[in-house]
């Protein structure tokens, strides 16, 4: 049977306490939905979700970056132990915020991947071209490059996910065309049956200005197994209405 498709917000760095009752609306909202849904609020708010939402397991919960080391002094950052530890099941690695903003090389991406495997918490790692490296026709080789340098062989056999975000897309409004998220998507395919085998089938998402209005279109495209949604998923109905899409496909 085919993987139903994944939902995830990531809330980024929005939401104060208010956006608890958000993530209730959410939860109370999509009980019946069929698609696997999860929602990555910023870390300060992952315990505080984590109780509000006990009786709503259909949506999981992710942190949106860890450390690389389970503990230590590392000031301002988070293992993935402690985002475990604080509910999460999942954890975003190398979203285009953290590779760009942060400037995290995919070598260090590799190594929260496995942090975040020791702690038990599923990777979803983000690869993506930059306008500049569109336009010069590099998409393909820097894709190869991301997952070939940020998915560490520890991947092997276990469960985990791959967002494709072009980074140009990502707040800005704009989105791929069917053809290029159809391309992308073949060779993202094609790269990781090679690497793995087949041994595992990780769910493979778009993200990059997902709204209410395309979700259903995107979820339609050859390989395009779930969404992952930024700015859409912080107001109730919007990402509910994304939800309903999924259910539709
Ligand atoms: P956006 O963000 O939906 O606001 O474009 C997507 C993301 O960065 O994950």
């Amino acid at each position: 049977m085919p993987n139903p498709p994944f939902i995830v917000g990531n809330w980024k760095m929005h939401g104060l306490s208010e956006a608890v009752s958000v993530a209730e609306e959410i939860a109370r909202e999509s009980r019946k939905s069929t698609a696997r849904l999860a929602i990555c609020p910023p870390a300060t708010l992952l315990s505080r979700l984590s109780e509000a939402l006990k009786d709503a397991p259909h949506i999981e919960l992710g942190g949106q970056d860890c450390h690389y080391e389970a503990q230590g002094a590392f000031t301002g950052d988070i293992s993935a132990t402690m985002l475990k530890d604080a509910g999460a099941g999942l954890v975003l690695l190398g979203h285009s915020e953290r590779r760009h903003g942060h400037k995290e090389p995919c070598s260090q991406v590799a190594l929260k991947v496995k942090a975040a495997l020791k702690a038990g918490l599923e990777p979803m790692i983000c690869i993506g071209e930059t306008l500049s490296e569109r336009e010069s026709d590099r998409t393909h080789e820097v894709l190869r490059r991301q997952l070939r340098d940020s998915l560490p062989a520890e991947l092997e056999g276990q469960r985990f996910h791959v967002s494709y975000e072009p980074v140009w897309a990502i707040g800005t409004g704009l989105i791929a065309t069917d053809d290029q998220i159809r391309d992308a998507f073949a060779l993202i395919g094609k790269v990781l049956d090679k690497r793995f085998q087949g041994h595992v089938v990780p769910h493979l998402l778009y993200g990059g200005s997902v709204k209410p209005d395309n979700a259903r279109h995107l979820l339609s495209l050859e390989g395009v197994g779930g969404l992952l949604v930024g700015g859409a998923s912080l107001k109730a109905p919007d990402f509910l209405s994304i939800i309903r899409s999924a259910d539709q496909t």
